[in-house]
C-alpha cells in the first residue's frame, strides 16, 4: 500500500486553513493508504524556542486531530520528537543540502523577516528536516496546503540528489497531494493572504473556538464599500469571504450571495451572519468531540505511545538502509 506522511506544527490550535488544506485529506486518505500523521514539535522550535507549554500544545493537537476524524486504528498518529531516527537522518541529509538553495526558500525569507533576531540554522534547514519527516517512511504522497508546495519541491531535489549520488532508487519522489487535485489555500479574515496562526489574532478561525468568538471575528472581517456596478469582480477581502463560504456553506447559499453581489443588492452584514452560522455549524461536531476527549487524557497518552512504536519501525528500516548505502553500515 502506498505510504502517506504529513505533519502539523503545535504552535496553536487547528484552524480552518489547516482543516481544508490538510486534515480533511488525512481523514479520506486513511481509508485508502498506509498513513502516518504527526505533530511537528521539533519544527515549532525554529520559531517558538520557549513554547510555554509545549507538552500541552502537543496533546491538544493530537486531541484535535482525533476530534476531526483521524482514526488511530487506521492511521499512525505520532509525535516527531518521539522518533530518534529523524534527527539522525536529518544530520545526514544536511550534507546534501546547499546553503544557497536553502536561503532562496520563500518561507525562510518570510520568517527571517519576521524574527530578525533569531535567524537560526534550524530555520534555514527547516526544509531538510521536513524532507526527512517524509522520506524516513519512504512516503510518496504528502497531503498539505498550497503553502507547503515549495518544501515538497525541495524534498524531491534532496531525494534525487541522494539517489543520483549513491546510484540507487532507494527513495521514491514524494508529491504534495490534495483529493481535489489542486492544492488548497484558505484565506484569512484580514483581507489579504492566507489564514495562519501567526497572522494576527483576528485572522484565523479555530476549529475548537467558542461560537460567540467565531461570530465576533467574522463580523470584524475586512470587506470593502460594496459593488458599484453589476457583475464586477470582488475585491480581495470580499473574494476571501466567498472562498471561506465555498468551504463551509451549502452551494445554494454561496450562489445566492454571489448573485446578490452581481446585482449589487448584497449586504455584507448578512453575508457575515450567514458565514459565521455556517462555520459554527460545520465545527460543532469537532468541538463536541474535543470536549469528550479532554475528559480522557490517558487515551491520548496511549495513542501517542502506540503511534511512536509503529512509526519507529519504518524509520529504523530506512535509517539502516541509508547507512548501508552511504557506507556507514559497520
Ligand atoms: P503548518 O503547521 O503550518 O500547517 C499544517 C498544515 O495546514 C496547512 N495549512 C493551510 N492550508 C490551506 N490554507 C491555509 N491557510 C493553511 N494554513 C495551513 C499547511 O499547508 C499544512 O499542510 N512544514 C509544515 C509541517 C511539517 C510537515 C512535515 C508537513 C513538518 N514536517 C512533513 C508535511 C510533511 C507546516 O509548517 O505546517
Amino acid at each position: 500500500m502506498e505510504k502517506v506522511v504529513s505533519g502539523i506544527r503545535p504552535t496553536g490550535p487547528l484552524h480552518l486553513g489547516n482543516y481544508f488544506g490538510a486534515v480533511r485529506n488525512f481523514i479520506r486518505m486513511q481509508e485508502e493508504y498506509d498513513c502516518r500523521f504527526f505533530v511537528a514539535d521539533l519544527h515549532s522550535l525554529t520559531t517558538h524556542p520557549k513554547a510555554d507549554d509545549l507538552q500541552a500544545n502537543v496533546n491538544r493537537l493530537l486531541t484535535e486531530l482525533i476530534a476531526c476524524g483521524v482514526d488511530p486504528e487506521k492511521a499512525t498518529l505520532f509525535v516527531q520528537s518521539d522518533l530518534e531516527e529523524i534527527p539522525q537522518l536529518y544530520l545526514i541529509f544536511n550534507m546534501l543540502a546547499y546553503k544557497g538553495e536553502l536561503e532562496r526558500v520563500v518561507t525562510f525569507k518570510e520568517k527571517a523577516r519576521k524574527q530578525p533576531n533569531n535567524v537560526n540554522a534550524g530555520l534555514l534547514t527547516y526544509p531538510v528536516l521536513m524532507s526527512v519527516d517524509i522520506i524516513i517512511h519512504r512516503a510518496a504522497k504528502v497531503p498539505v496546503g498550497k503553502d507547503q508546495e515549495q518544501h515538497l519541491e525541495m524534498t524531491r531535489n534532496f531525494v534525487n540528489r541522494f539517489n543520483h549520488l549513491y546510484q540507487t532508487d532507494f527513495f521514491p519522489e514524494p508529491e504534495a497531494f490534495n483529493f481535489g487535485g489542486q492544492l488548497v489555500k484558505i484565506p484569512g479574515l484580514d483581507g489579504s493572504g492566507k489564514m495562519g496562526k501567526s497572522e494576527g489574532a483576528n485572522n484565523a478561525v479555530y476549529l475548537g473556538e467558542d461560537p460567540k468568538s467565531i461570530t465576533k471575528k467574522v463580523k470584524r472581517a475586512v470587506t470593502d464599500a460594496g459593488p458599484t456596478e453589476p457583475n464586477s469582480t470582488p475585491s480581495e477581502p470580499v473574494a476571501n469571504l466567498f472562498a471561506l463560504m465555498d468551504a463551509v456553506s451549502a452551494p445554494e447559499t454561496v450562489q445566492q450571495f454571489r448573485d446578490a453581489y452581481a446585482d449589487c443588492s448584497i449586504r455584507y452584514g448578512d453575508l457575515k451572519v450567514q458565514l459565521a452560522e455556517d462555520i459554527i455549524a460545520f465545527t460543532a461536531p469537532i468541538r463536541e468531540r474535543i470536549a469528550e476527549l479532554d475528559a480522557q487524557p490517558d487515551f491520548i497518552r496511549n495513542i501517542r505511545r502506540a503511534g511512536a512504536e509503529k512509526a519507529r519501525q519504518t524509520a529504523r528500516e530506512t535509517l539502516e538502509g541509508v547507512k548501508e548505502i552511504i557506507g556507514l553500515g559497520y
